[in-house]
């Protein structure tokens, strides 16, 4: 069965970018001049996914208008002849089919997953995290999405992570197919470096069965009560394989100001228009530190 749908779950609180996302989603806070959200999109509809499932929370209205059309920004942009903008404006509220669906409460990542089983059906799926930001000439969605396609299993992304870092993700136990592919035995959150099964730390892209849903109906709280997607994959590793999947690209998680910043600096130095005068200045910064 392709994969059509793609789930974003973007109603967490985000209090690691406060005071800016006291009255704003932090999926709209730009890298550039993007919101995170629309990097995220773009991959997923460069991957072929068809609808988006949107998890939001409060402050949605930000992202949705993004999304829609803008009846006088575009009149506007027309009337003073500024095409190429309007090209760009139009395009945004083009590329894909985006469905809303409200999380009341945020509960947790799997309770957020779960609230796009009406949407999703019976059919496998995609989940990005708009936290993680993963620049890739292959989308890593898409990548993964090949590895679904050949194997049947769910696919996780994974990429090793330095040995103090295991404490920040989930952290396989796997057996390794070959340098890109794990057949997962089993996962622990957040470990700490000497309970850590290995250094391949889970990242926020997922290819996952619809199974995936009646488990999560009826799985309790776990870490800090909230339902976990993580308690929810080992449980489904009983009757399908899972795989971890180490994909190609340069990961940002955006979600921290130190991931936010970097991807700000790194994305700027590749924009064409900005390229040769932020290097300039990057190169300048440098002698000085
Ligand atoms: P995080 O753990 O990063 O939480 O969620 P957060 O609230 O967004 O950020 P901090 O830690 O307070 O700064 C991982 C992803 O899961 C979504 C978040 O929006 C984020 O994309 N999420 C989390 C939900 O949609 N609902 C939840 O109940 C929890």
């Amino acid at each position: 069965m392709q994969i059509k749908n793609a789930v974003i779950p973007a109603a967490g609180f985000g209090t690691r970018m406060l005071p800016a996302t006291k009255s704003q989603p932090k999926e709209m806070l730009p890298i550039v001049d993007k919101p995170t959200i629309q990097y995220v999109i773009e991959e997923a509809v460069a991957s072929g996914i068809e609808d988006i499932i949107l998890i939001v929370g409060r402050d949605k209205r930000a992202i949705e208008d993004h999304f829609d059309y803008s009846f006088e920004l575009e009149y506007t942009l027309e009337k003073t002849g500024k095409l190429d903008l309007l090209k760009e404006v139009r395009q945004i509220s083009d590329m894909v089919r985006i469905h809303y669906v409200r999380q009341k409460e945020p509960l947790g990542l799997g309770h957020a997953i779960y609230c796009a089983k009406m949407h999703v059906g019976n059919a496998p799926f995609a989940v990005l995290l708009p936290d993680d930001l993963i620049i890739s000439d292959k989308p890593a969605i898409r990548q993964m999405i090949d590895v679904y396609d050949e194997s049947k299993g769910a696919v996780l992304a994974v990429k090793r992570v330095a040995e103090q870092q295991v404490s920040s993700y989930g952290i396989l136990d796997a057996e390794e197919i070959d340098k890109q592919l794990f057949m997962v035995r089993d996962m622990v959150e957040k470990p700490s470096p000497a309970e850590a099964p290995s250094n391949l730390a889970v990242m926020g892209r997922y290819i996952l069965s619809p199974e995936i849903f009646s488990i999560l109906e009826n799985l309790p709280p776990g870490k800090n009560n909230e339902i976990q997607l993580t308690d929810a994959i080992r449980v489904l590793n009983k009757t399908r394989q899972v795989y971890g999947y180490a994909y190609e690209g340069q990961r940002y998680d955006v979600g921290n100001k130190e991931g936010f910043l970097r991807a700000t600096v790194e994305l700027a130095l590749k924009r064409p228009e900005l390229q040769e005068s932020f290097r300039r200045y990057i190169k300048d910064l440098a002698v000085k530190l």
